[in-house]
């Protein structure tokens, strides 16, 4: 596939996903909550996970409408998740998406609202009631599975804990990996096997599928890591250089800027290669996407 055909895709994309957030996530609502649910998911973000879901579908001939809802949901769990991460009591940030972070705007018991509703709201869009656009409950199952389990303990929240135990300590490859796994990569993993679940997959295709998602979701934080020490904050719209502040430990600081970005370029390759692996004819949405997460510059 062409790059420039490749770049009509994802805008065409990001555009349905913006739309379909902004008609889901409510504006009247008690309190103003919704205020601080919209100030925190819309407008802004690279909808990268979004985007592996439509393209993951894609690839297996799925059900668009279903892909969209978890393309929806999966963005909701990660925005949530960022509007917690910034908080005071974890990374104490005071910007994202270029604007002041949501507990700054609105208050830190808002913020920490808004991420439950947005957590909530994620399960409600893949649980529609039966209709026109209606997903099947066996699918509407798989998909809540392959969400909750990525979001939870074995996966966000519990890498995100991992991440606060261990500052100032100096983690080894084996244990940082799996911190990165956990907290980053498993919400892309789950990305494409949430897209890959609304077609239909043979075990060869799934088992590519699910190493293509957790290359690509490793190499995100590796990247993530790289970032945050070579852009300026004006370029991510997040406080640049805060790692280092905080003594968290990243593929940097474990093995130098250089290594750390072979290593990104090895997990691409990886990607790329587990595709390959999936007798799929046409992952090339895919492949373009493996490249996008390491050669993003913000
Ligand atoms: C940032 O994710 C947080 C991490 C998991 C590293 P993104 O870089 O995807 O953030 P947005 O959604 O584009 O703002
Ligand atoms: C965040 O990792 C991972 C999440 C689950 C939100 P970071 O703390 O490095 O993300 P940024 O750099 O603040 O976006
Ligand atoms: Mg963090
Ligand atoms: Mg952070
Ligand atoms: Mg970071």
């Amino acid at each position: 596939m062409k790059r420039d055909g490749f770049d009509a895709w994802v805008l065409d994309a990001q555009a349905a996903v913006e739309a379909a957030l902004e008609a889901w996530v409510p504006a009247d609502t008690p309190a103003g909550l919704g205020q601080a649910m919209r100030y925190g998911v819309l407008d802004g973000g690279k909808r990268l996970r979004p985007l592996l879901v439509l393209a993951a579908c894609e690839a297996v001939h799925g059900e668009r409408a279903a892909a969209l809802r978890a393309g929806v949901a999966v963005e909701l769990i990660h925005a949530y998740s960022l509007v917690h991460d910034d908080m005071p009591c974890m990374d104490n940030d005071v910007l994202r998406r270029g604007k002041p972070t949501v507990h700054v705007q609105f208050g830190e018991a808002q913020a920490m609202l808004a991420g439950d509703a947005m957590q909530a709201l994620a399960f409600e869009v893949l649980t529609p009631d039966p209709g026109p656009d209606g997903v099947a409950p066996a699918l509407q199952a798989r998909l809540c599975a392959l969400l909750a389990r990525s979001a939870g303990h074995a996966g966000m929240a519990g890498g995100q804990a991992i991440d606060l135990a261990s500052i100032g300590v100096a983690l080894d490859e084996t244990a940082l990996r799996d911190m990165h796994r956990r907290k980053t990569g498993a919400l892309l993993q789950a990305s494409v096997l949430m897209g890959a679940a609304c077609g239909p997959t043979d075990a060869r295709a799934w088992d590519a599928l699910a190493r293509y998602g957790a290359a690509i979701g490793l190499a995100f934080q590796v990247v993530d890591d790289i970032l945050d020490v070579t852009q300026a904050s004006e370029t991510l719209g997040k406080t640049a250089g805060k790692d280092a502040h905080h003594d968290k430990p990243t593929y940097v600081s474990l093995m130098g800027l250089d290594a750390a970005r072979r290593h990104a370029l090895e997990l691409r390759d990886e990607a790329r290669a587990a595709l390959d692996r999936s007798g799929l004819p046409d992952t090339s949405r895919l492949a373009l996407l493996a490249d996008r997460v390491v050669e993003r510059e913000s």
